[in-house]
């Protein structure tokens, strides 16, 4: 037997135990030692029934993720389950699956592929493969129509979703919830059913519908699919798999399944989603921050400002349990600040994601103040005040008085200098970023900012609290606009260069967005308030190189009052609803604008504005990934994903060009270096990497130079 699985027998009934630790993956090893103990149990005649459970915390919490790296590499052949699944449903011997943790993804094909399931009533069940844009691949997509349904079983495999035991037993998929000791109550579940007839799912046909509600239940999920997982491969594949399940014999089925799971596997779609996977793990590492730096306890937090950020920053707090002291600086704007928390926090019941009992206890966890009275007790600040220097160091100065030693003292800013802000404190050392993205409480990300002096216990401290925020926190360096919005800034110049050379801003918004970016440069730009932009750019003007080429249009947008959806225009005009509509005065304005400004107009393909768009992205990343403002290529990835909008299923802007080929890349950058400009200088890195035939994600560079 192998040492990942244990056979053990009592009277008349043999106990399978699955030993591999964490999660009990079904990496090289487990598969044959289930089937090995299969045979023992088929064979001998002692055995009336048995047991197959998890050791540990979990049942199987799925296949070993790496391995499908090794199988696209052509490292490992993969070695099929279908086998060994037969094997199960073949025994002689009644196998009873007893589950609790998880069954995802190969471990609930196992389970089905047993005569019978129990689950601990904390149990889930599930196949998540299209998270990582796979199918099942081990007849998931033909067992779970023959036990959950058509309908269930579509929408299992189509969104990912787990599902809790009961649902699981009231949908068929379990067949018994066992409260108490989990492996007691499969045994007796197992005594139960020993000797009685033995069910295969795999010949169960009862819940597979009749033809005329299938065909309708599966292009009705077809049409969905496509809406809601706009330009995903996998879930449209699972649906064909399911297809083939109401169509064909178990046999067939398992085939078109295998054939598909094999086109998905090998898809850049899956590498990308998989990339990502590990990214979001890989991005927790910092190499000079080890896992066994200390942090400090968060237990209270104060925010100053309780502006859009502000509101946003004290809701994430107290939705994760802790105690927030929000300082205004009057007492209308502390007033306007808590209606927009309560306004938030009533619309999140409305659509059902809070309940009123969590919303009140959240609500009293936040205490209003107009002063830095209580700061004291606060183990961390976030400032979230105006965008100006000046102010902020005054409120860092107040917080460096106010606050006790050790407390850390985090900025919200976008764009302004941390050690600058930093240097008016007697304790740069406790200074860092934490760049919340809008709106605060929904977005994903958070940027956090490493200063010249911020401790490693700081950085510990923020990366691990970021997790218990919900949030997937990346550690940046300390440029201008930090690594997102310093990428952003290049994107979006191209996307207002590319209306000003004549393209239409619905034709550049839904090129991007065909490409899969939630939404468009320009309609994000009225969405974020394109007034943000406008005052930095401003500020910065006496940065600018003189001749190099500026956007013209979108400060006279703004001059004229155009902010986008809060004033109800900017690129587009808004109905109440706050929809966008195209403007034909902004078409107008476009071209009397780009007159003046001797801007020739002309025809503009769909592929230049997605190329001139990403390649401005990625051509700022290399720049960025060069000067060491991020650890890795697929910080830069994660960043695009959680905070931009960028599809998933492109593994972000790096991955990308990765994918492309950093040559083909390069030689687009060099032809719009040609056409339009200095903007357009490859980066270094982009140059050196495409030349030696090298990707961004083998890009290692010594660590520590600014982040
Ligand atoms: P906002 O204008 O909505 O809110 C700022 C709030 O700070 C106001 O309510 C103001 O009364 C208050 N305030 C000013 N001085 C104060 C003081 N001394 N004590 C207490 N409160 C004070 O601004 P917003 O958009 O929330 O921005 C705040 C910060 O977050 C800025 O640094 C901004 O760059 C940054 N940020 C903004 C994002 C956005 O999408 N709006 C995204 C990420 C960062």
């Amino acid at each position: 037997m192998s040492n990942l699985v244990r056979l053990s027998k009592g009277k008349d009934i043999a106990i399978i135990t699955i030993d591999n630790p964490p999660v009990n993956a079904l990496s090289p090893g487990v598969p044959e030692g289930i089937a090995n103990a299969i045979g023992d149990i088929d064979s001998d005649p002692s055995v009336k029934a048995a047991v197959l459970i998890g050791g540990g915390r979990t049942f199987v919490a799925g296949a070993d993720i790496k391995e499908f790296g090794k199988m696209t590499s052509g490292k490992s052949r993969g070695a099929s389950l279908l086998p060994l699944l037969l094997g199960i449903e073949n025994c002689r011997k009644p196998v009873v699956m007893a589950i609790h943790g998880a069954a995802f993804g190969g471990g609930l094909e196992l389970a089905m592929a047993g005569h019978y399931r129990v689950a601990s009533s904390d149990a889930q069940v599930g196949q998540p493969e299209v998270k990582l844009g796979l199918i099942p691949g081990a007849a998931g997509t033909q067992r779970l129509p023959r036990l959950a349904g058509v309908a269930k079983a579509l929408a299992m495999c189509t969104d990912g979703k787990p599902v809790a035991a009961a649902e699981a037993f009231r949908l068929g998929i379990i067949d018994r919830v066992i409260e108490g000791d989990l492996l007691a109550g499969a045994v007796a579940f197992a005594c139960e059913i020993a000797g009685k007839p033995i069910p295969r799912t795999r010949e169960r046909v009862e819940k597979l519908g009749t033809a005329e509600d299938d065909a309708a239940i599966i292009a009705a999920t077809r049409e969905s699919v496509r809406k809601k997982q706009r330009g995903l491969k996998a879930p449209l594949a699972a649906i064909d798999a399911v297809e083939a399940a109401t169509k064909l014999s178990f046999e067939e089925g398992c085939e078109v399944e295998r054939r598909l799971f094999t086109e998905c596997l090998f898809s850049d779609q899956s590498k990308a989603l998989i990339h990502v996977f590990f990214g979001e793990r890989e991005v927790a590492k910092i190499p000079d921050v080890p896992k066994d730096t200390p942090v400090n306890p968060i237990r209270s937090i104060a925010v100053v400002g309780s502006g859009t950020m502000g509101g946003g920053i004290a809701m994430v707090f107290a939705n994760a349990g802790i105690p927030v002291l929000l300082k205004e600086v009057d007492q209308p704007a502390l007033d306007q600040g808590l209606a927009k928390i309560r306004k938030n926090y009533a619309s999140s019941v409305q659509r059902g994601r809070f309940t009123q009992e969590f919303v009140d206890q959240r609500l009293a966890l936040i205490t209003p103040s107009l002063s830095y009275d209580n700061f004291g007790n606060a183990d961390m600040v976030v400032e979230a005040v105006f965008e100006g220097m000046a102010l902020k160091k005054q409120v860092f100065q107040d917080l460096d008085r106010a606050c006790k030693p050790g407390a850390i003292l985090a900025s919200n800013t976008s764009t302004l200098s941390i050690d600058h802000i930093a240097s008016v404190t007697s304790r740069p050392e406790s200074v860092v970023g934490t760049h919340f993205f809008s709106p605060a409480n929904i977005m994903r990300l958070l940027e956090i900012v490493r200063g010249k002096k911020t401790s490693k216990e700081v950085i510990a401290t923020c990366m691990q609290l970021s997790k218990k925020l919900g949030k997937i926190g990346v550690l940046v360096g300390n440029c201008r606009g930090f690594v997102g919005n310093r990428m952003f800034g290049p994107y979006r110049r191209e996307a207002q260069f590319l209306v000003e050379e004549g393209a239409e801003v619905e034709a550049v918004d839904s090129a991007l967005v065909e490409f899969g970016m939630a939404m468009g440069p320009l309609a994000t730009g009225d969405l974020a308030g394109l007034d943000v932009g406008w005052r930095i750019r401003k500020e910065y003007r006496h940065l600018e190189k003189p001749g190099v080429r500026q956007p013209v249009a979108e400060d006279r947008l703004c001059e004229m009052g155009r902010f986008g959806q809060k004033t109800l225009a900017g690129w587009y005009r808004y109905d109440d609803q706050r929809r966008a509509v195209p403007d034909p005065e902004v078409t107008a304005l476009l071209r009397k604008w780009t007159a003046e400004a001797g801007i020739p107009q002309r025809r503009i393909s769909t592929s230049e504005m997605v190329d001139r768009c990403l390649y401005a992205l990625v051509n700022e990343g290399a720049r960025i990934l060069e000067e060491g403002y991020a650890l890795r290529a697929v910080d830069i990835d994660i960043i695009y994903l959680n905070g931009y909008g960028f599809p998933a299923y492109r593994g972000g802007p790096m991955w990308y060009a990765d994918a492309v080929g950093l040559k083909n890349v390069y030689d687009r950058v060099c032809e719009l270096r040609q056409q339009h400009g200095e903007l357009w200088e490859p980066a270094p890195l982009l140059k050196r990497f495409a030349e030696a035939n090298q990707t961004f994600a083998e890009f290692n560079k010594e660590q520590g130079v600014n982040v």
